[in-house]
């Protein structure tokens, strides 16, 4: 196995933390303290105790599991946990690594107390995870030259390192890697204040005029989710600059939201074709994930993964044995008739 990388080639695997921060936009409103982050209480609370305790023990941080639906700050929170322990960060993701050298050569060019971070750490190849397992439990890895009976092999050890493994599905990772993370935090969809705050620091950060009626109004259709709020505000005052006085108020705000397909409840287009669907083809469910993926033309993963948690948690639709189902509230909001299809069904 060769682990002898270009410096081009290494690139190619890792962002920097350098490289995070010359994404202006992006980056300029990422909180880089957890006493900046706003949300996820819970998470942010045990946090903070075990980098403290770390710390006082002049140890790193024990390995990190993140997990939630995507754009509720997993990388986000790497890189403040980073900060917070006054360490590199390196960032890659599962589908990045190709080869078992891709990995073998991250893990070799770590500092003492340097963080990688592995976005996406369920579509990592099954068959490289094994090198994983030693480097994170012993810092150490074991490489394997040549074949057969003329095989050697050579013990590398590797600086004390966290690893901090993000995912949208953490049912997905095998049970030996899940359990070599000390650390295990959940991320849940945001409450309405919270992402009424988050879209007030932004806009304080982007220099954008709005007033709480208008943070309100953008946090309430935005899925819980503060990436789709930040990028919400953004499109907000586009339309705030150009058809009104640059000011965001409640009224410009749904203007413009309803320009941008996105309902009162924060449904977009694809919400509400799922929903649809599921009532026009299948008199309301149940119907199988991948049936109902292909009727909308749509990835099965990202119905799971994208828009199935915020439809779930808001009582628009169910997951049954037998498939998904939409609820009586879900035939309301789309104004169609509610004739109690479950029962029909069953
Ligand atoms: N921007 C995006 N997510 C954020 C969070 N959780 N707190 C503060 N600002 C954010």
């Amino acid at each position: 196995m060769s682990i002898n990388y270009s410096e081009e080639q290494f690139d190619e695997l890792l962002t920097t933390s350098s490289m995070l921060s010359e994404d202006t936009n992006e980056s300029s409103l990422r909180p880089r303290t957890l006493n900046e982050y706003i949300g996820q209480k819970k998470a942010k609370e045990n946090l903070s105790v075990f980098i403290s305790a770390a710390k006082m023990r002049n140890e790193p941080l024990d390995h990190v599991l993140l997990h939630g639906p995507p754009g509720l700050g997993k990388t986000t929170l790497a890189a403040i946990i980073a900060n917070e322990m006054n360490v590199n960060i390196r960032i890659t993701s599962g589908p990045a690594i190709e080869k078992p050298g891709d990995l073998v050569a991250m893990l070799t060019n770590l500092n003492e107390g340097d963080i990688l971070f592995v976005d996406e750490i369920h579509r990592l190849n099954r068959a490289y995870e094994e090198i994983l397992y030693p480097a994170m439990e012993d810092f150490a890895i074991d490489i394997i030259l040549g074949k057969g009976p003329a095989a050697n092999s050579i013990h590398l050890d590797l600086p004390h390192f966290t690893l901090i493994g993000a995912t949208t599905r953490s049912g997905q990772l095998t049970a030996p890697l899940r359990d070599r993370f000390g650390v295990t935090l959940r991320l849940e969809l945001y409450s309405i204040e919270e992402l009424s705050q988050i879209v007030n620091r932004s806009a304080s950060i982007l220099n954008i005029e709005i007033d709480g009626e208008g943070s309100h109004e953008i946090a309430s259709r935005s899925r819980g989710t503060p990436r789709i709020a930040n990028r919400l505000l953004k499109r907000v005052r586009d339309f705030a600059q150009v058809e009104a006085d640059g000011r965001i108020t409640a009224k410009v705000a749904d203007r413009a939201l309803s320009r941008l397909d996105v309902d009162k409840a924060g449904l977009d287009a694809i919400d509400r074709r799922m929903l649809r669907s599921i009532i026009e083809y299948y008199n309301g469910g149940p119907v199988g994930l991948d049936t109902l993926a292909a009727t909308i033309n749509e990835e099965s993963v990202t119905l799971e993964d994208v828009y199935e948690p915020f439809l779930l948690q808001n009582g628009y639709l169910t997951r049954t044995q037998r498939g998904r189902c939409v609820t009586r509230k879900a035939y309301e909001h789309l104004g169609i008739e509610y004739l109690g299809q479950q029962e029909l069904n069953l």
